[in-house]
């Protein structure tokens, strides 16, 4: 069997409020093979910067706490670590980017004196030593001219290159486990297919295993293995990516890809949303969650809440379709793989198309 670096069982982290835990994930459970790309995606608040944030302990500092669950890295249960443990976990074996290269850069000092702290701390390396890797690392990352662009602040680099040093920062200890939220978002449409092939390309180098948070199937399906599914805090559901794209089950990620631009929005109909919105956790419906969204909803997802099934390929989906006797309306695979094109090739359109 694959061995797991990442291992979330049942992981329930919420925020304190004035009528008790708040959640914001609801037992939710996602696992990832060494070497292997898992997409989380799904809806804005539906929970996946917040399990990143869980895995990375950082959720304690932004005033969140895990309730439930289990964050196995290499088998080691994070979150029976302690804070002072984590730092020699986090920024070394697990590293993290966000959205904002800006806000995760350090307007005063130098991009080598940012990428060299992390070599000082973590692999012990003299200020010289750590000087020269820093600028091997911004060449491995596309940055021309690294010798004269390590000398620089922040606020002399464009958008793009500031995302460039946040991934040199991020792999200059070489971790095992690079968690990437929403890494191209905040970038002009010319350098995000730029950055995602930067981030492949490194992961196969540094043999690292990468869990990349995203809303946009697109990106899904460029980089992933395997994507997970958020809705509502949890995961609804779980698959290859040849498997959400051709035989999607829950009609949650049936709805998420037929709302990818390029589809039905190219071909002069309506781009396909999914109607309503996503609900905070402290206003679940009952039964399933995604019952007053779901066109295929039944008496019983008003009542009971579906369990997660497993295929035996490992295909996972929480509906009660899976169960149901008689014709399924869930649209069979024959668009799907045309489904999986047009993702890719609306994030490569949006590029070439601004570079036009
Ligand atoms: N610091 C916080 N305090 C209170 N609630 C929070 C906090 N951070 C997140 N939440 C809540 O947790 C839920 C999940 O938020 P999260 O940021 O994980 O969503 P997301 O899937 O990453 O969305 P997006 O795509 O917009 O980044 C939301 O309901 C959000 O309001
Ligand atoms: S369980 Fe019912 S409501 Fe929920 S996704 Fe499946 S069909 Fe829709
Ligand atoms: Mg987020």
């Amino acid at each position: 069997m694959a061995e797991k670096i990442l291992q979330i069982r049942n992981l329930t982290t919420g925020f304190m409020s004035e009528k008790g835990l708040a959640k914001a994930t609801d037992r939710v459970s996602i696992e990832l093979e060494k070497g292997q790309t898992l997409c989380i995606v799904g809806e804005s608040g539906s929970g996946k910067s917040v399990t990143a944030m869980s895995v990375m302990r950082l959720i304690d500092y932004a005033g969140g706490i895990i309730a439930d669950g289990e964050v196995l890295f290499n088998g080691q249960d994070l979150v029976k670590k302690k804070q002072s443990e984590m730092l020699k976990i986090r920024g070394n074996l697990i590293t993290m980017i966000f959205q904002d290269p800006m806000s995760a850069l350090n307007p005063v000092f130098t991009v080598g004196d940012q990428i060299s702290e992390a070599l000082r701390i973590h692999k012990g390396l003299k200020k010289q030593e750590a000087w020269m890797q820093s600028i091997d690392m911004l060449r491995r990352v596309g940055i021309p001219a690294p010798e004269i662009r390590v000398k620089q602040y922040p606020y002399e680099l464009s958008g793009g290159m500031c995302q460039r040093v946040v991934i040199a920062m991020a792999l200059a200890c070489n971790p095992e486990l690079l968690i990437a939220d929403e890494p191209t978002t905040a970038l002009d449409v010319t350098v995000q297919a730029q950055i995602l092939d930067l981030l492949l390309q490194l992961k196969n180098e540094f043999r690292m295993s990468m869990l990349l948070i995203t809303h946009d199937m697109g990106v899904a399906a460029e980089v992933a293995d395997r994507i997970a599914v958020m809705y509502a805090g949890t995961v609804v559901e779980e698959g290859t990516v040849r498997e959400i794209f051709e035989q999607p089950r829950h009609p949650y990620t049936i709805g998420l890809l037929k709302s990818i631009p390029g589809l039905e929005g190219e071909r002069g109909g309506e781009l396909y949303t999914i109607k309503g919105s996503i609900p905070p956790l402290s206003q679940l419906p009952k039964g399933c969650r995604f019952h007053p969204r779901c066109p295929y909803a039944m008496d019983i997802c008003r009542h009971k809440e579906p369990e997660m099934h497993e295929s035996p390929t490992g295909h996972k989906a929480a509906c009660f379709l899976d169960e149901a006797d008689g014709s399924d309306p869930r649209p069979g695979a024959a668009k799907s793989q045309e489904t999986k094109s047009a993702a890719k090739v609306t994030i490569r359109s949006m590029s070439e198309v601004a570079q036009s």
